[in-house]
């Protein structure tokens, strides 16, 4: 593995799921680097943890994430399938320590 690159597991709505290489030293959240691995994420605040489609539950590695910031706890509050493990993926940004991150889209796809 080099050193900038991360390994990732993404589960989709279909439940079906896939590794992908993660570079670490591009500025992107990680809400934009779904979209640019073509998931359907409609992100309509543009990253501004205002609309909360970017919604992701985290099933391993939440404990590398960096702790959400008020803004984001206050949108996932309005989620009525938020629960704890449940972050918004435009507030994440990821690093080195985010290697083997198993997260589950879920978001709604549509407006
Ligand atoms: S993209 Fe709107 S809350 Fe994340």
């Amino acid at each position: 593995m080099m050193e900038n690159l991360i390994t990732i597991k993404i589960e989709d709505r279909s439940g079906a799921s896939q590794d992908i290489i993660v570079p670490t030293d591009v500025s992107l959240s990680l809400m934009e680097i779904l979209k640019a691995s073509e998931y359907d994420i409609l992100a309509t605040c543009g990253g501004m943890a205002l609309c909360a489609t970017c919604h992701i539950e985290i099933v391993k590695g939440l404990e590398n994430l960096a702790i959400p910031e008020d803004q984001e706890l206050d949108m996932l509050d309005t989620l009525p399938d938020a629960d704890e493990n449940s972050r918004l993926s435009c507030q994440i940004r990821l690093n080195q320590n985010n290697n083997g991150l198993a997260i589950k889209i879920k978001g709604s796809s549509e407006e």
